[in-house]
């Protein structure tokens, strides 16, 4: 039974301004991944055509039955050309996933690396991480046009990474684990829509985006030492910089503003913005349980 694993990922420092070719600090998250395997059709079921079912996209479907400009089938095809494979496999390819969609924590590019490993596996395929994460590229390019390429690195390679768009990247050794909560404002938002509304604004944007990338400069040593003041001080700025360029809302900025105030050292929106997650730092772990406390009162999903 082929099967592959990803984990989820969130931003430390740099979104928006990574795409436009500033840093960004990415880590993975490997308590919630996305799991696609190869099942084999019970003797019950009536069909064997090659079926995907994906409860988290509401998808139970004969792959001849999906429309050719959703991603995953975009993906399948060119699996299925990588691999030569003439006729898709009579079997159910089953996609299952703890992380939420939509909101910040890489779910669409968790997907196409969990179906990318699970056609290699199935097939017996060697392909290096590398090559999974180009082909995961491919894929984020038909989510959003203009993606930096930081969510399929960190979720292909599954290790903390220092990336800039076009430069390439470097995988980071921390010193110490973060104490990193992690929490849904339940809002769901749409990535294209707003790295589109950031380019629409790119001339006001500009010294903003600038001075994101001269923070992920700096946040890296501190990410790799573990100085935990430091991180915490430049994530706050970080936020300070994202609420410029548009890209928080009032319950982002409720809750870091709570998360701070009930002992996180710092807290900033992660990933596109305008609802989805954030993330708070804790000094100890200890002082986590009064900053989810805080974060549960305002109607926050903990998520870590
Ligand atoms: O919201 P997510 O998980 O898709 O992250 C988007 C991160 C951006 O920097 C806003 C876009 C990108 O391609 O890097």
């Amino acid at each position: 039974m082929g099967i592959g694993i990803a984990p989820a990922k969130t931003i430390l420092f740099g979104e928006h301004a990574v795409v436009y070719g500033e840093p960004g600090i990415a880590i993975p998250l490997w308590e919630i991944t996305t799991t696609a395997s190869f099942q084999p059709f019970r003797d019950s079921d009536r069909k064997r055509d090659f079926h995907i079912h994906s409860p988290m996209i509401g998808l139970d479907a004969d792959f001849s039955d999906i429309p050719v400009n959703l991603p995953l089938k975009k993906l399948i095809i060119r699996l299925m050309n990588l691999l030569h494979l003439t006729e898709p496999p009579a079997k159910i390819l089953q996609i299952e996933s703890t992380i939420p969609i939509a909101s910040g924590l890489g779910s669409g590019a968790a997907c196409s690396v969990a179906v990318i490993r699970a056609f290699f596996d199935e097939y017996h395929s060697n392909f290096d991480d590398a090559e999974i994460s180009s082909i995961a590229f491919e894929i984020e390019k038909s989510y959003h046009g203009s993606p930096s390429g930081l969510d399929n690195t960190t979720i292909s390679f599954g290790k903390p990474v220092y990336f800039q768009k076009g430069k390439g990247f470097e995988i980071l050794k921390l010193d110490s684990k973060l104490n990193l909560i992690v929490a849904d404002t339940g809002i769901q938002s749409v990535t294209s829509a707003v790295v589109q509304d950031v380019r629409n604004h790119y001339e006001q944007n500009q010294a903003f985006i600038r001075a994101i990338g001269i923070i992920a400069e700096k946040a890296r040593p501190a990410v790799e030492k573990g100085d935990v003041q430091e991180i915490g001080q430049l994530m706050n700025e970080n936020h300070d910089y994202l609420k410029k360029i548009n890209v928080s809302c009032y319950e982002l900025d409720l809750a870091v503003e709570t998360a701070r105030k009930h002992g996180a050292i710092g807290a900033k929106l992660t990933g596109a913005g305008r609802g989805g997650n954030f993330i708070a730092l804790a000094e100890k772990p200890s002082d986590m349980i009064e900053i989810k406390k805080s974060l549960v009162h305002i109607g926050a999903k903990i998520i870590l």
